[in-house]
């Protein structure tokens, strides 16, 4: 049985005193029988004041992005190692953000997949087609397409350190949620592919959906087989909303 996750991607929002007053609301509805597991991925300056915050607390922290180098002259670079070195356990690669606003290809993501795990990190592997590509019926092929080249570049083992999360780009920030079959079919279709090289791996890996997840439809998404727990924007900026996503994941 997965584990359910619910990560918190902030996205560039906030400042110091929205950073206490989040992670105090997130700690102040943890709920000790619940099973989920709960993420923040503030922005990178606030990540030594979180992690000081969640000291001796189960809540997890990653970054949204890293660098596919590990030092060097790379001018507003942050390297893996450093993520590591102030407390992130997990990191996002690919979000569509990323890659649509700052050109990151599926060799980029792919590289950066390879030195988050070279730096102990956890990749949180985004993927997701756009509407256009919805809409030509490609969902399936840019999918699995933006899957092969990590598999390729990592190989199956490295899927047994790493999460997937899928994430429709025209469902994020949008309002406009996957429906549960909807999300739950190209989840299964990722499983599917990963299993053809590792049946074990597949059965492990967790696969979050992430597009205007809310208090009020996560239940039905969750409630899905291949669905794990979500991963979560403009939710994810108030505990009570977030947290009441956790509630929903059980
Ligand atoms: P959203 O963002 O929940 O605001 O749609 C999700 C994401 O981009 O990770």
């Amino acid at each position: 049985m997965r584990t359910k996750l619910i990560a918190g991607n902030w996205k560039m929002n906030g400042r110091k005193p929205m950073v206490r007053e989040l992670i105090a609301g997130i700690l102040s509805r943890l709920d000790v029988n619940q099973r989920s597991e709960v993420m923040v991925l503030p922005p990178f300056p606030y990540i030594p004041l979180v992690n000081s915050l969640l000291d001796a607390t189960p809540v997890l922290l990653g970054a949204q992005d890293l660098s596919r180098h590990d030092s060097g002259a790379y001018t507003g670079e942050v390297a893996g190692g450093m993520l590591a070195d102030v407390g992130c356990s997990h990191v996002l690669v690919g979000h569509s953000e990323r890659r649509s606003l700052h050109g990151e290809d599926n060799a980029l993501v792919a590289a950066k997949f390879n030195a988050a795990q070279a730096a102990g990190l956890q990749p949180v592997l985004c993927v997701g087609e756009t509407l256009d590509e919805r809409s030509a019926g490609r969902t399936d092929e840019v999918v699995s397409g933006q899957i092969a080249a990590v598999l390729e570049a990592a190989g199956v083992a490295a899927f047994g350190r790493a999460i997937v999360a899928y994430e429709p780009v025209w469902a994020i920030g949008t309002g406009q949620t996957a429906s549960p079959e909807q999300a739950q079919s190209v989840h299964a279709m990722i499983r599917a592919q990963i299993a053809k090289e590792d049946a074990t791996i597949a059965g492990r890996l967790r696969i979050l959906y992430g597009g205007s997840v809310k208090p009020d439809n996560a239940a039905d998404l969750f409630a899905r087989e291949d669905i794990d727990g979500g991963l979560i924007g403009g939710a994810s900026l108030t505990a009570e909303a977030f947290m009441g996503i956790y509630q929903a994941a059980g």
